[in-house]
């Protein structure tokens, strides 16, 4: 094992801070899976380039493939002497990844999860040490995939319940393993290669398989039925495994030679053909009735690594040169270095930050995002800052615990909060466990926390700056906690405009000004959102939930502006509390910054506000 422990993340995330050139979120995914994996020849070197991995279609990146519109597609890592321990998680943040390939390596250990990717077209995993059973959901949320190679590995058990239930699946390879147990009836109607061959495999086979090719089912000792002419004799399925006779064996013997050198000699013709063309990847191998789309195109063996490009630059060494600057007391210690021994994944990654979660020695975890539009700020000025985060302690806020600084990019260390975020729970399956009463706690904890801010930091023209359902972590409580505050300060300024919350105000758009009082109009958007449960015009799909609301007349909020199912299960007296925060987010939402509320005076109206109405009259309900 040793000298074969995966790298981790942040030698990745130190080398990106080395480069000078601004990177696409795509190539930090990228950079954080390359940190999971064992590369012993140095064939992902020019991932090391201070380009996107993508430009358009074309890419410089080995084994990148690129969509036209320069996302990433596909990986293609067929022999390339690629080993370790492979964490697909970071791969789920590239949206357009389809097909992935890593046939001929030296993965070893259990199949990586890729469940978790269930966009994906096409997986190949062929020729590697991958063992283990596989979970019987294993491939459960894989709806569009179509190909599935898991050949020649040491896997055993029965094969997954989820892989005969693929919808989509065309092509599966599951030879040349230890798989045991019987063949399932396959789902798809639209099969049109399979190979179970050499696997322990028993059973009749399925009705359904019985027109394909015999030496697709050979060597399973126990296998019968009518591909094989095998009779299953009397008893149905656990059958006496019956060999089949010395003349079938010769037969499939000649079939498969034939079809070994047929496919010997495409391949041979392949490789005449002037190569080295990454964005061309060679056509598919195995017939394929249609015309193999890009991704469908990548197959077994074909990729070569890509040797072009030496410029392979110092490495590893530049990990000692920063030093983590602490601004909370009381936080254990620790140094980039632990950070740097730590595996990691991605949270998120955006146009203004990506995030992602290491773990320390001892356990801890911690998360560190990445900013890369902070740099007209001195060092100076950019540590001071830094220290006064840092003094921050309030329990609706997620606290600052180091930073690291570089001129063209900064890493913020903060505690890691394993919560889920306001806007994910409220569009979620579980919104419904969102009630009433948990809505009123998380704006009561919202607003305490912005208040906080507005007392702690009243220098800043806008103490918050990105207040959004997003930057609202929740526990199991639904206690929030606030993050990705006060960063205007140190934000390149037309950034900060294009991706911060703050700039969503009224007085920004019209006479691009912003001031405390577009906080409130973030915390007003916020409420808003929390009622209604829908999605605000900022997002993708939302819907213009201030218009909604203030071209309703009151008496049919509860009706056609509030959550209905939260309104539903609520007390006539809890309904009336539910209006009046909605008028008190009205009121922030005032397009006249004269007119708007005051925070504190939200904060007063918000405070009052009780979970089943009444206040005063000694309600003896809940609590
Ligand atoms: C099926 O798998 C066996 C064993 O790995 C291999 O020899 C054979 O070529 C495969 N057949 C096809 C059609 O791929
Ligand atoms: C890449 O894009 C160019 C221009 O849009 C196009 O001509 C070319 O065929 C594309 N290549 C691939 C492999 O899709």
């Amino acid at each position: 094992m040793d000298g074969r422990r995966p790298l981790p993340l942040l030698v990745a995330l130190l080398l990106l801070l080395a480069r000078r050139s601004l990177t696409s979120p795509d190539a930090d995914v990228l950079f954080a899976f390359k940190a999971t994996i064992t590369d012993n020849s140095g064939a992902l070197r020019s991932w090391d380039q201070e380009s996107d991995p993508c430009t358009g279609n074309a890419t410089k990146w080995a084994g990148v493939l690129c969509d036209d519109d320069g996302s990433v597609s596909g990986l293609r890592l067929a022999n390339m002497d690629l080993a370790g321990v492979i964490d697909i998680g970071p791969l789920a943040a590239l949206p357009r990844l389809r097909s992935f390939s890593i046939v001929n390596n030296a993965f070893d250990g259990k199949m990586p999860e890729f469940g978790k990717l269930k966009s994906m077209k096409a997986v190949y995993l062929s020729r590697n040490k991958f063992s283990g059973e596989l979970p019987d959901s294993a491939f459960a949320d894989m709806g569009w995939l179509k190909k599935l190679y898991l050949s020649n590995n040491e896997f055993t058990g029965a094969i997954p319940a989820s892989v005969a239930a693929l919808p989509r699946l065309l092509e599966l390879g599951l030879d040349g393993n230890g798989f045991t147990g019987p063949i399932p009836e396959l789902r798809s109607n639209d099969l049109k290669m399979v190979n179970f061959s050499n696997n322990h495999l028993e059973g009749s086979i399925p009705a359904s398989l019985r027109k394909m090719d015999a030496n697709l089912f050979s060597g399973n000792e126990g296998l019968c039925g009518e591909p094989l002419q095998v009779s299953c004799s009397s008893s149905p399925p656990p059958s006496p495994p019956l060999s089949s006779s010395p003349n079938q064996t010769l037969l499939h013997v000649v079939v498969a030679l034939t079809l070994f050198l047929a496919i010997v000699a495409v391949i041979l013709s392949l490789r005449r053909r002037p190569s080295e063309n990454n964005a061309n990847p060679p056509p598919a191998v195995m017939k394929s009735k249609a015309a193999p789309t890009k991704e469908e195109a990548m197959e077994e063996g074909t990729t070569k690594s890509d040797a072009g490009s030496t410029t392979s630059k110092k490495s590893g060494k530049e990990s000692d040169q920063g030093r983590l600057i602490f601004v909370k007391e009381g936080m254990g210690r620790f140094e980039l270095k632990d950070l740097l021994k730590s595996s990691a994944e991605v949270l998120a990654t955006s146009n203004f930050v990506s995030s992602y979660k290491a773990s320390l020695p001892d356990g801890t975890a911690m998360v560190v995002k990445r900013f890369r539009n902070m740099n007209r700020v001195g060092k100076e000025d950019f540590d001071e800052h830094m220290r006064r985060l840092g003094r921050l302690s309030h329990p609706n806020l997620l606290p600052l615990v180091a930073y690291y600084y570089r001129k063209d990019e900064k890493l913020l260390v903060t505690g890691y909060a394993a919560k889920r975020s306001l806007a994910d729970l409220l569009r979620g399956s579980e919104s419904s466990k969102l009630d009433w009463c948990a809505r009123l706690k998380i704006v009561k904890g919202v607003a305490k926390g912005l208040n906080y801010l507005y007392e702690e930091l009243q220098m800043l023209s806008v103490p918050h700056g990105h207040l959004k359902s997003t930057n609202v972590l929740l526990d199991e409580s639904f206690s929030p906690l606030l993050t990705d505050f006060a960063l205007i300060p140190v934000t390149n300024p037309a950034h900060a405009a294009q991706f911060m919350a703050a700039f969503n105000c009224p007085e920004y758009k019209k006479q691009e000004r912003t001031s405390k009082k577009s906080d409130v109009w973030n915390l007003g958007m916020l409420i808003l959102e929390i009622l209604t449960g829908k999605a605000p015009a900022t997002e993708k799909g939302g819907a213009d939930l201030l218009g909604l609301a203030s071209s309703t007349p009151r008496e049919e909020w509860a009706s056609k502006v509030l959550d209905g199912e939260t309104t539903a299960k609520a007390t006539a007296a809890a309904q009336e509390e539910m209006l009046k925060l909605l008028q008190v987010g009205l009121d922030c939402c005032e397009e006249d910054v004269e007119k708007r509320c005051e925070l504190e005076e939200a904060l007063d109206r918000i405070e009052v506000l009780r979970e089943e109405g009444g206040g005063a009259g000694g309600d003896p309900a809940t609590h």
